[in-house]
């Protein structure tokens, strides 16, 4: 009972200052920063207020005001033991504990709390971790001081280091125990103790991040509405009637560039997938590392089997054909019988009559001829195709057949069957399809590539996505590593766990935008791998040191001059002698992706932007501004990349549906004087990651957004784009496949129909609803546009309602006309991932109506008009 009126009691007294406050705030506060250790510690920044620092109120609780950039996905990203100090320059400073091993703490600085600068994270000169970090101000020198414990390893002490800026460091110092001030407090949130530091502050601070806190959160409620609620949502409506007015007279021009496409090796995207190479693991190149030793079959002998007796099938590295190639295959046969089979990317695709290039570099350490039957065969050992080869040389030497396949096959084999005892050597092990796309060698699958084809692309950006900056320094993706003969060409490991032949190489990639009419929009890395490395520690902190700097930006200048140089320069040359004599007339360069914009990256950055600048001043640099639509690193990278006069950025951001609806105006705000936008990588993402009418039908309404915005957004790709399946590290992806088959998704159709009805000329049109509710208006959008060459109007519209719309839409400045037009719809139920675009004839004129289907994409295409004078 006493406990029950205590309880009661001290109820009372918090909703009577809660109340009291709301009523009349105060003029100050308390505010206490911490983290807790739910979700592994990954939750971040939170705060609490209170008035008498006795009772605590939680700003949201678990809400996240800054969250831990340091190291690994999964594994990482850790806050502990933040600690928050208020600066003599009217800043926040924030340090804290990211983990137990390393020698570094993390550090980010702030003017309200609530919008972050880039973290840094020192790289200290001792050994030791920092635990329980803190900072003070030396007003004598000016310096921030950061002090911390360190216990590793059974060694203890305490150390400090100066710093007048957080981005340069004076050497650290040990600390006499005593002089350590850990000066945290431990309080009471929700019956709960938690312990950081406390700080009186004007009420308005406090009232900001409530505020900020709500909105955050109601805006994550509008951003997770789907269309499951949409029966609730839109509870009796039938249909809706939508008049628009378009005005021929009202109009800007827009990006004829808008749809692209981004290719990265994800999801077996290169080998295994667009690149039409047969046999896998055709150099016995495979580590362990590739998959960071988790998989003890992944090596030289993965997807290789010898079957049958009296045979010896290992791995040497003696004398290898290449030194970037340095494992072979050494086949000893002690008696005929046996052989060695290639089991493909789980299984070998052949089609009856087509023929199919066979080579293999080979030498005989025996002394003599060795026949060797090469054989396409069906998992039975059953052939479908035959040919022989000889290896008679000690050398190493190309050998090179055509085989026939005699039937269609989804999981065929390769096998190699020499016919008398001795021992050979073998190497880059090679089936090919003659039938590639377009026909080229060393070229791609052509039923895929042809996929991509069919968007109609303008640009092809490459090879990445984070395969570009990569999984530490080492994992960099360096260019000149993948052109040349294939066995010359250095295979690597893949960011995304498997590995890089490199079979498609910077050549393969130029001659597919070639074939395709795509400009070629090369990436490479600031100088800084992927912030979220797992290799080399500290993630992109630890840059390319600025001593090979100038060796990494030769490499760029080098591979400017390989695409655009005449056959006369050094590149150029080397790009004549591939086969490609003229130029490729590269315009783009991405440099960076997606990067924490730290000041290592800056520094590099810059250096790189320079030198570029300077050789090759034609060249469009894009430049990169962070992983997301908010946050650190896009607000730092836009100010950067204003700065030093960036013509252009890349834009990345993965958010469900609902922030696409809810964020049509995202570039309608954008300053049209600033650098140009490419949205680089996007897609709309559900719980569960399903790729159906409704995640395409929320990148149809923002596409009509991104055209309306076509003078500051130049360029749109969609990611990722290839995904083998059963080989998917991410979801979802536009197009997936598997040995055989081709499986675009609805989205795919979304892009391809913005492909192939893209224009340069935007119209503005007036939109009246017959209802006007926001939500209703949200998920209607109607995008004109002129294709400047064939003259033919455009009309976009996206339903994204579960009601038809009776469009009435009304031409102004068209002479009067009646014309047959083509009308493309795409349509279906929210979860519906089979939904394809049918096509029709319809008559249109200047003032026609038209019925747009619940859910649907509908495209009207109106040839030649003629607009009065
Ligand atoms: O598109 C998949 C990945 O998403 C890209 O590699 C990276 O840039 C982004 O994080």
């Amino acid at each position: 009972m006493k406990r029950l009126f205590f309880l009661t009691l001290t109820f009372s007294i918090l909703f009577f200052i809660y109340n009291n406050v709301l009523a009349s705030p105060p003029d100050s506060a308390y505010l206490f920063s911490y983290s807790t250790l739910k979700n592994g510690g990954r939750n971040g920044l939170h705060f609490a207020w209170s008035l008498d620092k006795k009772h605590w109120f939680a700003i949201g609780p678990e809400h996240s005001f800054l969250k831990s950039d340091y190291g690994a996905w999964g594994s990482q990203k850790r806050m502990f033991d933040p600690y928050l100090f208020f600066g003599p320059d009217g800043s926040w400073h924030c340090v804290w504990k990211v983990n137990d091993k390393d020698a570094t703490f993390a550090y980010a600085s702030s003017r309200d709390l609530i919008r972050w600068k880039p973290q840094v994270y020192p790289q200290l000169d001792f050994y030791g971790n920092c635990l329980l970090p803190v900072i003070s101000y030396n007003h004598d020198n000016k310096n921030y001081v950061v002090s911390w414990w360190s216990h590793k390893g059974g060694n203890e002490g305490y150390y400090e280091v100066s710093t007048p800026d957080f981005i340069h460091y004076y050497s650290v110092k040990e600390l006499a125990k005593e002089a350590f001030l850990n000066d945290r407090f431990t309080v009471k949130i929700n019956n709960v103790e938690e312990r950081g530091t406390i700080h009186k502050v004007p009420w308005s601070v406090i009232e900001k991040l409530i505020n900020h806190q709500k909105l955050v959160s109601f805006n994550q409620q509008l951003y997770h509405e789907t269309t499951d609620q949409d029966p609730q949502r839109f509870a009796g409506l039938e249909k809706v009637n939508a008049n628009i007015t378009v005005n021929l007279e009202d109009s800007k021009s827009i990006s004829d560039k808008m749809i692209g496409v981004f290719f990265e090796d994800i999801n077996y995207a290169a080998d295994g997938g667009l690149y039409a190479e047969l046999v896998q693991n055709r150099g016995f190149e495979y580590s362990p590392d590739d998959k960071k030793g988790r998989d003890p079959n992944w090596n030289s002998f993965y997807a290789w089997h010898l079957i049958g007796e009296h045979a010896v099938f290992s791995i040497d590295t003696v004398n290898p054909v290449h030194p970037n190639n340095p494992h072979y295959a050494v086949l000893r046969i002690e008696k005929p019988g046996a052989l060695l089979s290639n089991e493909g990317f789980n299984g070998i695709a052949l089609k009856a009559g087509e023929n199919y290039d066979f080579s293999m570099f080979a030498r005989s350490t025996t002394d003599k001829k060795i026949k060797v039957f090469v054989r396409l065969t069906d998992p039975d050992g059953n052939v479908v195709g035959q040919t022989t080869v000889n290896v008679r040389s000690s050398k190493w030497k190309k050998i090179s057949a055509v085989i026939r396949s005699e039937k269609d096959l989804d999981n065929g084999r390769l096998e190699l069957v020499p016919q008398s005892a001795g021992s050979i050597n073998l190497d880059m092990v090679s089936l090919f399809p003659q039938n590639t796309f377009k026909g080229r060698k060393n070229g791609l699958r052509a039923d895929l590539a042809q996929l991509i084809a069919d968007i109609n692309p303008k640009f092809v950006r490459f090879p990445g996505g984070c395969v570009a900056h990569g999984d530490g320094l080492d994992n960099i993706y360096r260019w000149k590593n993948t052109i040349g003969p294939l066995e010359v060409r250095k295979p690597q490991r893949n960011i995304w766990n498997y590995h890089q032949s490199m079979g498609l190489g910077f050549y393969e990639y130029f001659q597919f935008c070639e074939d395709i009419g795509a400009e070629p929009i090369p990436i490479v890395a600031a100088g800084v791998p992927c912030q979220n490395s797992s290799c080399g520690g500290a993630g992109q902190q630890g840059g390319i040191p600025l001593s090979d700097m100038d060796a990494y930006i030769q490499d760029i200048l080098d591979l400017i001059e390989w695409a655009n140089g005449d056959k006369k320069t050094k590149w150029g040359r080397i790009r004549a002698e591939a086969g490609h004599p003229e130029p490729f007339n590269l315009k783009y360069l991405g440099i960076g992706n997606e990067d924490l914009i730290s000041h290592v990256f800056e520094e590099r950055f810059r250096l790189i932007y320079n030198a570029v600048k300077e050789k090759y001043p034609d060249i469009v640099v894009i430049g990169t501004v962070g992983p997301f639509s908010e946050g650190s690193d896009y607000e730092r990278g836009w100010e950067f990349a204003k700065e030093i006069g960036l013509p252009m950025v890349d834009e990345h951001y993965y958010q469900p549906p609902g922030w696409f609806i809810h964020n049509q105006d995202f570039y309608d705000k954008y300053d049209r004087s600033g650098p140009k936008v490419y949205l680089g990588e996007y897609a709309a993402h559900l719980p569960g990651r399903p790729q159906n009418i409704e995640t395409a039908l929320a990148e149809a309404l923002y596409l009509t957004a991104l055209e309306r915005n076509g003078d500051v957004v130049v360029m749109a790709s969609y990611a990722p784009l290839l995904a083998k399946e059963s080989n998917t590290q991410w979801n979802p992806d536009l197009i997936y496949f598997n040995n055989s088959e081709v499986k675009p998704t609805v989205g795919y159709y979304i892009q391809k129909l913005f492909g192939q009805n893209s224009g340069n000329l935007y119209y503005f049109s007036d939109v009246n609803l017959s209802d006007e509710r926001e939500s209703v208006r949200k998920r209607f959008a109607v995008s004109v546009v002129r294709d400047g060459v064939s003259n033919d109007l455009i009309v976009k519209m996206v339903n994204l309602l579960p009601a038809k719309i009776e469009v009435h839409l009304k031409i102004n400045g068209l002479d009067e006309f009646s014309s047959k037009a083509s009308c493309i719809i795409l349509a279906g139920h929210p979860d519906d991932t089979n939904a394809r675009p049918q096509e029709k004839e319809i008559t249109v004129s200047n003032n026609f109506d038209h019925l747009l289907p619940a859910y649907s994409f509908t495209v009207i295409r109106i040839p030649e008009i003629y607009i009065k004078n």
